[in-house]
């Protein structure tokens, strides 16, 4: 495996190899299997899951990793193209980048979305400029578009729980939140959901409609594993029978960039708060799941957060297995 940037670069039966191996190696530890490897982790975005999840996995199966993100001590960092660097930052990220895969034998990134330009980040351009600046193995540890990692993690906490996948109803659900945040995880989600065949509902507000692209890409993928993709805003009808809800915020496509008027949108959405009530119509063993982190009482109330829906701390165990799966196929002797 030479990247780990898409589930979409997958097909649905490599996805479950790669689960099956994480419950492998949950089972049956290889503690071995990576000696002498190393992995080189950036963090141009902060972290805790992913920080934790990538290191504590490289140790597991007999390897190592460092961690170098701009709010330690090394030298500021410059991202702009084109730019005279008679400023703060001392070092352009076009050498930072292949000096610090250099030292490992993959390296993961994560950079968020600079959410200035809507295309731009919808094209991942950042992180493509990022890993045209590789020669080694590269993970997606987020992006502007994706969060692979998450999504491989939310597939198999729903393998786990037995919930269908031809036949099984996802939602997707638009939440409130104090800033506007970026649209890779709802972007992985609506995907990974797709792809595992499910019938997936968005269900968002006025205004909050997924962009189009994204939109496309998760029906492309329905067509291939006979799930479906619709988008709405009546939280009735699209809770109807749910198996699952997946809170998340994001932004307004329509007011990218402008955060006055993004949150003039939000204004009276504060009820956009997952609470039990949400459930009166679905299946009675409907979970909730969120990649974390959750603002507690703004995105989902603490009853729901800590009763016997939520499976939040599970998805997030599970990105340690299928990051583990990740870096084995990557990495290990027979890869
Ligand atoms: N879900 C997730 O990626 O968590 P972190 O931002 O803490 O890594």
């Amino acid at each position: 495996m030479k990247s780990f940037n898409d589930l979409a670069d997958f097909s649905h039966d490599e996805v479950e190899a790669l689960l099956d191996l994480a419950s492998r190696l949950h089972n049956h530890p290889e503690p071995q299997a990576l000696q002498g490897k190393v992995l080189s982790l950036l963090f141009l975005s902060p972290s805790l899951r992913t920080l934790a999840s990538f290191q504590a996995a490289m140790v597991r199966l007999g390897g190592g990793s460092f961690v170098i993100s701009p709010n330690m001590s090394i030298h500021g960092l410059e991202s702009r193209s084109g730019i005279v660097m008679d400023g703060v930052a001392a070092e352009h990220i076009r050498e930072a980048v292949p000096v610090i895969a250099s030292y490992g034998d993959a390296i993961g990134i994560r950079a968020f979305a600079e959410r200035r330009n809507l295309e731009a980040d919808l094209a991942d351009a950042e992180f493509s400029e990022l890993t045209e600046l590789l020669d080694k193995p590269y993970i997606n540890m987020e992006s502007a578009i994706n969060h692979p990692c998450q999504s491989l993690a939310d597939w198999k906490t729903m393998n786990d729980l037995a919930i269908p996948q031809k036949g099984g109803k996802f939602v997707l659900s638009w939440a409130y939140h104090p800033r506007p945040l970026p649209l890779a995880v709802p972007a992985a989600t609506v995907h990974m959901a797709a792809m595992r065949g499910m019938d997936v509902t968005v269900l968002r507000p006025e205004g909050f409609e997924l962009p189009e692209s994204i939109m496309n890409k998760a029906t492309a993928a329905a067509e291939v594993s006979g799930g479906s993709v619709r988008e709405t805003d009546d939280r009735q009808d699209a809770m109807q029978d749910a198996h699952v809800i997946y809170a998340k915020s994001w932004s307004s496509q329509h007011h990218y960039a402008d955060r006055t008027s993004e949150q003039e949108l939000r204004k009276g959405l504060e009820d956009w708060c997952v609470d039990e009530p949400w459930f009166e119509n679905a299946q009675d063993s409907c979970r909730f799941m969120h990649c974390l982190p959750v603002r507690r009482g703004v995105v989902v109330s603490d009853a729901i957060l800590d009763g016997p829906r939520s499976v939040v701390i599970h998805e997030a165990y599970n990105r340690m297995l299928a990051q583990m799966a990740v870096l084995h196929q990557m990495l290990g002797t027979r890869s």
